[in-house]
């Protein structure tokens, strides 16, 4: 299967920057990372690229999941979504961390490299330490025939089509469904049945029509960011799947704004972070309809009780009670599922931030597209 999207004839076209190209592009992008890959009979992912049996694949006892930067944040999403769907234990690393401390490589782990250029040097060199230790790794990579797509045993081409951009968008939703992808696979050859296979197949399917309903609404989310930008510091909280969401939605704003943008667990607010809540400090929320949204609307209040301003991330049918907040309601998917809808709000409020700061969008100070040395 190739990318339809020629690089050499790639560039911003009508629009003022990359980052809004490539954000716009995510509902197509989405599409054909899905296209060929659903396996609806079976409620299950059709990945040809892994090269694993059945037998092979059930014998994983551990996911371990490496990247960098955002990929990072979406290997943790990763993981949520191995877990939840296969029940096999899983976790993401920063591959830069996990290469300097003699990790232990076990043969029934499934190690996963996750990076759009597929050429991030930490990243592979932890993908060779790895192999040479006799792991088996598989690569979750946008860029076809690069260093790390190389090295792996098999994997899955994200088919973003090229980004330029530092601050990556459609790579890392691209990203986020490849693990959806993997887990379904993983999950159907052990105890997800066909029945929630399909429900998640019929989630994946609605998700590129519900991501072009969020670019959608760009202005209400752009009159927003600008009250924002005026925030020298800001948080971004969310719990368990929320989490990840808001740490990647804290490194968009940061990297392209250069506020101070610090994401933490709900949970841990009370030990630490309400020390710093005032009415300069806004907090940017995830709370997605599920099992945890009375725990997060708890900690609502206590924010609000402080001061704090308050952004809510959320769904439709959440009552946030009377909090004082500004409400971003996000398309409803399958639980799972959430986490990528809620972090496309983000990368706008980001990018229209870093618009009205006037800053350089595409090529944020001290920070490059793909970091190849030491
Ligand atoms: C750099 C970029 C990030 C990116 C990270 C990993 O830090 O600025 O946007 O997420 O590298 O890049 P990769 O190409 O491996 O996904």
């Amino acid at each position: 299967e190739h990318v339809d999207v020629d690089p050499a004839a790639y560039d911003a076209g009508e629009h003022d920057s990359f980052m809004r190209k490539e954000m716009l592009e995510q509902p197509s992008a989405a599409e054909r990372v899905l296209r060929g890959r659903l396996d609806e009979r079976f409620g299950t992912g059709h990945l040809g690229g892994l090269d694993m049996d059945a037998r092979e694949t059930r014998a994983i006892k551990r996911v371990k999941i490496l990247g960098c930067g955002s990929a990072y944040y979406v290997g943790q999403m990763g993981a949520s979504l191995v877990e939840e769907l296969a029940r096999i234990p899983a976790d993401a690393e920063a591959a830069s961390e996990f290469r300097y401390r003699n990790p232990v490589i076990e043969p029934d782990t499934l190690y996963v490299a996750v990076s759009q250029s597929g050429e991030t040097i930490d990243t592979l060199l932890a993908v060779q330490e790895i192999r040479r230790k006799g792991g088996r790794v598989i690569g979750l990579v946008n860029v076809v025939g690069s260093a790390i797509a190389r090295e792996c045993d098999g994997g899955i081409y994200l088919h973003a089509g090229p980004e330029v951009a530092v601050a990556s968008t459609k790579a890392l939703t691209n990203m986020f469904l490849g693990f959806a992808l993997l887990a379904l696979q993983l999950g159907r050859v052990r105890d997800l049945s066909i029945a929630d296979g399909k429900r998640l197949i019929a989630g994946l399917s609605r998700l590129p029509e519900q991501i072009q309903e969020i670019l959608d609404g760009e202005e209400a989310l752009a009159a927003l960011a600008t009250d924002l930008a005026g925030a020298e510091s800001l948080f971004f909280v969310g719990r368990v799947r929320g989490f990840p969401v808001a740490r990647e939605g804290a490194q968009k704003f940061k990297e392209i704004s250069y506020r101070h943008a610090e994401a933490y667990q709900t949970s841990e607010l009370k030990h630490g972070p309400l020390a710093l809540i005032s009415p300069e400090v806004p907090t940017i929320a995830i709370v997605p309809a599920d099992e945890l949204t009375d725990r997060n609307v708890a900690a609502l209040h206590e924010i609000a009780a402080r001061g704090g301003p308050l952004v809510v991330l959320t769904h439709a049918d959440v009552d946030l009670g009377e909090v004082p907040c500004r409400r971003i309601d996000v398309p409803r998917s399958e639980r799972e599922l959430d986490p990528i809808l809620l972090t496309i709000p983000l990368q706008l409020l980001a990018f229209h931030a870093a618009q009205v700061l006037g800053h350089d969008i595409d090529k944020p100070r001290n920070l490059a597209k793909s970091v190849t040395v030491e």
